[in-house]
């Protein structure tokens, strides 16, 4: 970064230029150009140096992306490799806001972007259209808003500065990932779903890291506390609520986090290696929260003081993946929100041909996740793309699909349904995301063993395989 006399003079080019483009729409053919200048003097406030940055960079085999850069210089080589960041420029006249198809094609090309092959190095990817930025977090496959969009006029460019500093950190500060597997509608098979990618995820390595993914399993459905039971647990009697407490009052300690997680492993038997050994950290369902009244868990676990996000904030730093089991019923119960709201990444899941799930979760998106993201103003929680669990391999999927299809077409208005076609579609077609039925997944939680298919059953892992593909290369 230059001297911040040097320094405001870029933001207030950058500001100026954006009130010129909104105050008259005064948008030329080479105004994506201007924005690619304006680029420039953005990575240099947020100090990124000349020779740090590519312009374009290529992605992957056909994938080009304007901008890429390190955060610091690479010592021993002179090319330049190993990206930390990518920006994806737009002229101005391509509107960022969440009502328009284009700025939802520019985030699906900056997310295609982020899964190439060369950029399993970039942690960020930013969207700028010269209007308006917005920021995204790259965790293996996946990559998610962590800002909303922000603008850069001069009312709002220092605050957006502010926020961007403050949110591209150094590799020394990650965190991980908090996913709430989720559909306001019971029995999709939430719970199985969470435990068998939790397991899976374990297995993998992110890049960058040297040992295996660190993987916790929060289970917050406490009144049936279905994953406690499948992970070979009791419930515990306060456990999860001291945690809240404790963090709500500022006098959460390491030692109380560590004291609260139980591991959930398979331990050789008499010395023979298991085939697919695992080991996952629970955090136990909490019968004493399940007994509180609705007032008293109002008071901790209210929508808008995000006590369980805050929790998994904290414990994110010492895992790369936190998986959060919700419980159903949204409306009525306080830990499927506080589970909602706690999210990076919602991971839906519905029945195949059950037309009330599809609703349920077309209805909950729009209603719920909006309505979450307002209250927590850092862009998430996203919803991914939802899986249709228990698909029979002899099943046709006209079915489902034109149960969707009347749910989008049901969408009030163009925002949602732009929202809705993402969430239910694969890609650009309409092709919808599967994990099928397999008997072992199901047999397995019931036997003597207890332990999940996907350590025991090739079969049902290879059900989960398209799933992983979205989280991990
Ligand atoms: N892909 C699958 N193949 C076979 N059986 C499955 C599959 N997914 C889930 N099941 C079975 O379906 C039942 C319901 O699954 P699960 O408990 O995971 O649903 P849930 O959404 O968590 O339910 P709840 O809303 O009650 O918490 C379980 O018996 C589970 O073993
Ligand atoms: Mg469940």
């Amino acid at each position: 970064m230059g001297t911040s006399k040097q320094t405001q003079s870029l933001i207030n080019q950058i500001a100026q230029k954006c009130e010129y483009w909104e105050k008259d729409q005064n948008v030329y053919e080479g105004s994506e150009k201007e924005v690619e200048i304006l680029t420039l003097h953005l990575l240099d406030i947020l100090g990124i140096s000349q020779e740090n940055i590519k312009a374009p960079y290529q992605c992957g085999a056909s994938k080009k992306v304007d901008f890429a850069a390190k955060f610091e210089s690479s010592v021993q080589t002179s090319t330049f490799a190993k990206p930390d960041l990518i920006i994806e420029c737009k002229s101005p006249s391509i509107s960022f806001t969440d009502e328009t198809k284009k700025y939802a094609d520019t985030v699906f090309q900056l997310q295609g972007y982020l899964r190439g092959i060369k950029c399993k190095s970039v942690s960020y990817g930013i969207i700028f259209n010269g209007l308006n930025v917005q920021l995204f977090r790259k965790h293996g496959m996946l990559s998610y808003p962590i800002s909303p969009i922000l603008s850069v006029n001069q009312k709002n460019i220092s605050q957006t500065i502010k926020y961007l500093q403050q949110n591209i950190q150094t590799n020394n500060n990650k965190r991980g990932t908090i996913i709430t597997v989720w559909n306001n509608k019971g029995g999709v098979g939430k719970t199985t779903i969470a435990q068998s990618l939790a397991i899976l995820l374990n297995e993998k390595i992110t890049y960058g890291n040297k040992e295996k993914n660190r993987v916790l399993l929060v289970d917050y459905d406490h009144n049936q506390g279905d994953l406690t039971a499948n992970c070979k647990m009791d419930p515990s009697e306060g456990e999860t609520k001291r945690l809240l407490d404790a963090d709500y009052l500022k006098k959460l300690t390491t030692e109380d986090i560590n004291n609260s997680l139980h591991s959930f492993t398979n331990i050789p038997v008499k010395g023979r290696k298991p085939r697919f050994s695992f080991e996952v950290k629970v955090l136990r369902a909490d019968q004493e929260l399940s007994r509180l009244s609705s007032e008293y868990i109002k008071d901790f676990a209210a929508n808008e003081r995000l006590a369980l996000r805050k929790l998994c904030l904290r414990m994110a730093k010492n895992f790369d993946y936190i998986v959060i089991d919700a419980p159903p019923n949204y409306e009525q119960s306080i830990f499927s929100k506080e589970a909602v709201s706690a999210a990076d990444c919602i991971l839906p899941v519905a029945l195949y041909q059950n037309d009330n799930s599809i609703r349920n979760y077309a209805r909950a998106a729009i209603d719920h996740i909006q309505s979450t993201q307002k209250i927590r103003k850092d862009g998430g929680p996203y919803s991914l793309g939802i899986w249709f669990n228990r698909w029979r391999s002899t099943w046709i999927a006209t079915v489902t699909r034109n149960s969707v299809k009347k749910q989008i077409d049901a969408a009030s208005n163009t925002k949602n349904q732009i929202e809705l076609k993402r969430i239910f579609y694969k890609n650009k077609g309409r092709e919808l995301r599967k994990i099928v039925e397999t008997a072992d997944i199901a047999r397995s939680i019931m036997d003597a063993k207890g332990l999940p298919g996907v350590v025991r059953f090739i079969r049902a892992r290879s059900a989960f395989d398209f799933l992983l593909n979205e989280f991990s290369d």
